[in-house]
């Protein structure tokens, strides 16, 4: 087979072939197709697509390039949800625990963040003394005995997804819906957990900009799963706003904690209590959504919720006492009001934004190498289609350094307030299956 041949038929418009997805990914592995060779293929699938058929594929061959986690040997099902990416998005922290004390086994593996977005890991490392590492032996163990695991990748997960996705960032190839659909996938099916939520974000600051890019990713990769035995759903969710309130590690965590105890945020619990409902039925918890929310909502008010959090915490080396006293978590040096310089209602909080700023602050990373202030971010004080009159509050700015004016600026043109009535879209715009 020559590689030329390859890229030529799909800049022709046409399907590849099973043998030819594999001859690909087996060459990027090994490292005998070159990258310039990857490249160019990479562009002609962003120009060209690919069929259901051919994705599918490649997030098979994708998975099947380094280890798979088989967890069959823990006794019930094995849940995971994934978010393709948001600012504010602290859900696997506050979810996880929720539906673990309900009796669903949690096998999670998230990632660190980069850019606008914040990374679940880089989260629970506000808790000091968190081990993100675990082995996969001590992984499983975890989740059997404890009922949920938070972790990075363990071993050699998906090294092919590891080379395209590094080559896709500086080829102007990662916004294709086959790319982002098999890379997504194959992680999740190489960890290996029964059913997958998918929580799939639009807007502005998410990868797909509008509901119709967004149900399309998600359809792909429930095909995907489904396909290969998993039972995947997907929730299709609104990110023309941050999720919740908080925007920075160790203020996520705390919001996080509030939610568990049932003092969250409005938007963010019903984001987390939707999708325990769909996660239930999915692990076979419960048949009806009905009977899934009473649970959700027994497991919160009973403490038992935040209990399981402390649990995995402890599990994980974490120090505890963090957590039933939030301010020994990592805290800035100074706190400042940012008020609103207009009234009316706000139309636009620019999260793509507001996430960048909060990574100026320190809570986030420009590059792979930057570390990461945990005690930094913001605290908004005031939602799409709220009401605020000249002087309230818009937002708390949780900081180590003065602030500069350029910054403070761009922070109030992230807040868009207007005379006009302001139509807020549903934060849960579908569930699909
Ligand atoms: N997240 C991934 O893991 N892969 C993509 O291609 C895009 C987002």
């Amino acid at each position: 087979m020559h590689f030329v041949d390859i890229i030529n038929k799909k800049k022709d418009k046409k399907a590849l072939t099973h043998e030819e997805i594999q001859f690909w990914i087996d060459g990027v592995v090994s490292g005998s197709i070159p990258d310039y060779q990857t490249s160019s293929l990479l562009m002609a699938i962003v120009l060209n697509g690919m069929n259901e058929d051919e994705t599918a594929y490649l997030a098979k061959a994708m998975m099947n390039s380094g280890d798979v986690i088989d967890l069959t040997s823990i006794p019930g099902i094995k849940a995971d949800k994934h978010s393709t990416g948001g600012v504010g998005d602290k859900t696997s922290m506050a979810l996880g625990p929720m539906v673990a004390a309900c009796g669903l086994k949690v096998a999670k593996m998230s990632g660190r963040g980069l850019g606008h977005t914040g990374g679940t890991l880089d989260k629970l490392e506000s808790i000091e003394g968190f081990n993100c590492f675990l082995s996969e032996e001590q992984f499983k163990k975890q989740v059997e005995e404890v009922g949920i695991a938070i972790i990075g990748q363990t071993g050699d997960l998906v090294p092919a997804d590891k080379k395209l996705y590094a080559l896709r960032d500086v080829t102007g190839t990662v916004n294709s819906i086959p790319l982002i659909a098999s890379s997504i996938m194959s992680k999740k099916l190489a960890s290996g957990s029964d059913t997958i939520l998918l929580d799939v974000k639009y807007g502005e600051g998410a990868f797909m900009h509008n509901v119709e890019d967004a149900t399309e990713l998600a359809n792909e990769m429930i095909k995907i799963g489904n396909n290969l035995g998993r039972n995947t759903m997907a929730m299709i969710t609104d990110m023309n706003q941050p999720l919740g309130n908080a925007i920075g590690n160790s203020l996520e965590i705390i919001e996080a904690i509030e939610t568990l105890k049932g003092n969250g945020p409005k938007d963010f619990t019903e984001l987390c209590m939707q999708a325990g409902e769909i996660m239930l039925i999915q692990g076979k918890i419960t048949q009806t959504k009905e009977e899934a929310r009473k649970m959700l909502m027994d497991a919160v008010n009973s403490g038992r919720a935040f209990e399981k959090f402390k649990e995995m915490v402890k599990a994980q080396g974490g120090n505890t006492a963090m957590l039933d006293d939030t301010s020994l978590l990592p805290k800035s040096k100074f706190i400042t009001e940012i008020k609103a310089e207009r009234e009316g209602n706000v139309e636009v909080l620019h999260s793509e934004k507001l996430g960048i700023l909060a990574m100026h602050l320190g809570a986030g990373r420009a590059t792979k190498e930057d570390l990461i202030n945990h005690g930094v971010g913001l605290k908004i004080n005031c939602k799409r289609g709220d009401k605020i009159n000249i002087g309230d509050t818009i937002c708390y700015v949780y900081h180590d350094e003065d602030l500069k004016e350029e910054w403070i600026k761009e922070l109030h043109e992230a807040f868009v307030i207007t005379n006009e009535d302001v139509k807020v879209n549903p934060l849960i715009e579908k569930i699909l299956k």
